[in-house]
């Protein structure tokens, strides 16, 4: 579908920036990194395109992880680098609090036309961290502002990953996170996670077992009163913790639930958005509609920053009262609706209609389905699942030493020409949408190659 300009591994000319040895490494603290190791051997990306990488000495990587479950198109792809360049040329900033500019409001309609029924309102941030802490203010507000001021507790699910602002790691389960940043915000609660390999180890698609986990939050409930709850959040599958599927009936039970009690039900869809699972929203996948979705990452296809928060029409009409000359809801970032931003993702949006990306994900997933598990009887492994285009590989960990051997074999699969994805001993994989067999075919034969030789 889409020719890759350089498909040698030899070096390619187009390739630029420094070799590793040339590099000063000693002022950026990297995010996310295991930093010490990657300065005794950097692992550097200089261009992209496609469904490849390319490091900095011409070497070709296969992308299997679209950047970071972002890249859903595919890299550079034209119509949205020539989006983002010709908005850089007319207008690089317009100021959003109380001004705008004409693509913030052409690219809120088109996202509302795609969002699932009733979610007709957008906000905008600059990543899913944001959209996730927008999201929960906005909860909490809106119940103030009709009266239940009171309800102000918020539930999320242990192994939830809502990034990594102050809000998101409260309702996060990720116990690093309590180990290393202290106090959370107040007044959290969580729901067990769903991930039981007794029961279901190998599983293809849903796994069978585990609906109840939802009634979960009738304890909750009875702990804490319903009263006093604002709002729910979950991934519809958790991505960053290890794609952790929810069983059969989970979701649609979790929404009976908070429909029973008033309770807003969000869900994160920063991974699960734009066709990650065969439809536009997991929402879509799952016929789960929740009142609040924050989104980013596939927005804009990863190529500026940019998150969001869908709201249903009735949350975002309780604010608007009072004064007309007094703000609404006091929360927004300076670079909300940021024009380089709206200019990608309106580039984004033509891009997957074009290609019918939002939904080429459910054709995909039948051999990615059959891949994934093809890795069931290899050494190590405890588990193959999937979902979309979205697989995962769980190896048992090297006694003592948790996540060392899903890194190293990171670092391995990097050496032999294929980006991976490991969280804990876990192997992710999210590619570009416009995968085809014979990239599915090479990922899955380097893991496969490289977890023969794995200690
Ligand atoms: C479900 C979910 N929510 C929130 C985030 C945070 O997004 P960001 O890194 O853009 O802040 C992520 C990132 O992976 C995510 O997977």
């Amino acid at each position: 579908m889409h020719k890759d300009p350089n498909p040698a591994a030899a070096p390619s000319p187009g390739v630029s920036g420094a070799a590793a040895g040339a590099l000063d490494m000693d002022a950026f603290w990297m995010p996310f990194t295991a930093s010490r190791q990657f300065r005794t051997a950097p692992r550097l990306l200089a261009k992209a395109k496609d469904m490849h990488y390319w490091t900095p000495d011409g070497r070709q990587v296969l992308d299997a992880v679209a950047g970071l479950w972002c890249v859903n198109a595919g890299h550079s792809r034209p119509k949205i680098v020539r989006a983002i360049a010709e908005q850089a040329e007319e207008m690089d900033f317009a100021p959003p609090f109380n001004m705008a500019h004409p693509k913030s409001f052409e690219l809120a309609t088109k996202l509302v036309a795609l969002a699932p029924e009733g979610l007709d309102k957008v906000f905008y941030t600059n990543s899913g961290s944001e959209a996730v802490d927008t999201a929960l203010k906005m909860a909490i507000a809106y119940h103030r502002a009709r009266g239940e001021g009171q309800r102000t507790r918020l539930i999320g699910r242990e192994r939830g990953y809502h990034g990594v602002n102050f809000g998101g790691i409260s309702v996060g389960g990720i116990a690093g996170n309590r180990k290393s940043f202290g106090t959370m915000v107040g007044g959290v609660d969580h729901l067990r996670h769903t991930h039981d390999l007794k029961k279901n180890a190998f599983s293809r698609g849903l796994p069978e077992h585990g609906a109840e986990l939802a009634d979960d939050l009738e304890r909750i409930v009875a702990l804490h009163d319903a009263s006093t709850i604002a709002a729910v959040i979950v991934e519809p599958v958790a991505g960053s913790t290890g794609v952790l599927l929810p069983p059969k009936g989970y979701l649609e039970r979790l929404r009976a639930i908070c429909d029973k009690h008033g309770i807003l039900l969000i869900f994160d869809e920063v991974i699960t958005g734009f066709g990650r699972l065969g439809t536009p929203f997991a929402a879509d996948y799952f016929k789960v509609t929740p009142d609040l979705m924050t989104v980013a990452k596939g927005i804009t296809n990863g190529c500026v920053p940019m998150g969001a928060v869908f709201a249903k029409r009735a949350i975002h009409d309780v604010f608007m009262q009072g004064p007309e000359h007094v703000v609404e809801f006091p929360h927004g970032y300076t670079y909300s609706a940021h024009p380089l931003a709206c200019a990608a993702a309106l580039g984004t949006l033509e891009t997957y209609a074009d290609d019918g990306l939002l939904t080429r994900g459910a054709k995909m997933a039948v051999p990615f389905e059959h891949a994934v598990h093809s890795l069931a009887e290899s050494p190590h492994v405890i588990d193959t699942r999937n979902i979309g285009l979205v697989g995962a590989i769980e190896l048992e960990s090297i006694a003592g030493a948790p996540g060392k051997r899903a890194f190293d074999i990171f670092r391995a699969c990097f050496e032999r020409g294929v980006l991976i994805r490991t969280t804990g001993d876990i192997i992710a994989l999210s590619p570009p949408l416009i995968v085809e067999e014979s990239h599915i075919d090479q990922a899955i034969s380097t893991i496969a190659d490289v977890l023969k030789t794995a200690a």
